[in-house]
């Protein structure tokens, strides 16, 4: 069984996405061990209170970034996770547990990555710069993280349509709804099944 960590730092739809996708077995073979949080405020730990899962808060407002990051790590290493999963993370993973947990850490971004990503694109940005840039396609992508903002292999891609009249809200829903709590819950559901081959930094999944 593989032990699921998440790490939300906002509204939480898409762990709640793994939440359902666990309860309704969707995702096998993984449970989820604990939800941390940097954000004392955020809506995913009272989702995760709801299911009865476990709850961390490790208050970015409290700590230094050294120190943060010093928690931050010695916490996960304690909880000892077999997979850590970003949903919704905005800060950056402390660069010796991205070390540690090669291959083991996975985030969902809302785009189709390269595009719109990196350092400053997050959240509700992302959509915004997509509709400045006036695509026809965006899209979700879930990928291994390592030391560079959304930079690791690329696991799973799923695009969406932009619209006349859409807004960035209207869109960032669009892209939740069709491409983010799919593919992510898909993501997990491979990895605890064995489903994933990495060669050469790229990733291969499994039928
Ligand atoms: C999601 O759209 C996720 O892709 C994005 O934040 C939102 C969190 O929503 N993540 C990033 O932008 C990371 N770079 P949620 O808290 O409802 O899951």
């Amino acid at each position: 069984m593989l032990k699921v960590g998440v790490l939300a730092g906002g509204g939480g739809t898409n762990l709640q996405a793994i939440i359902d996708a666990v309860e309704s077995g969707k995702i096998t073979n993984a449970e989820i061990s604990f939800v941390l949080s940097n954000n004392p405020g955020a809506y995913a730990l009272e989702r995760a209170k709801n299911h009865g899962i476990k709850g961390i808060v490790i208050d970015r407002k409290a700590y230094d970034r050294e120190a943060f990051d010093q928690k931050l790590t010695e916490t996960i290493m304690s909880e000892a996770p077999d997979l850590i999963v970003l949903a919704g993370l905005m800060i950056m993973i402390p660069q010796a547990l991205c070390r540690e947990y090669k291959y083991r850490i996975i985030n969902i971004h809302p785009s189709l990555i390269p595009s719109f990503c990196g350092k400053g694109y997050y959240g509700l940005t992302v959509h915004e710069k997509a509709l400045e840039k006036g695509v026809k396609v965006t899209g979700a992508t879930v990928h291994f993280v390592d030391e560079i903002y959304d930079n690791g292999p690329i696991i799973m891609q799923k695009a969406v349509s932009v619209k006349a009249g859409d807004t960035p809200e209207i869109l960032q829903k669009r892209v939740m709804e069709e491409a983010e709590w799919q593919i992510l819950p898909a993501v997990i559901d491979c990895i605890a099944n064995d489903r994933i081959r990495i060669t050469d930094n790229h990733v291969e999944i499994i039928d």
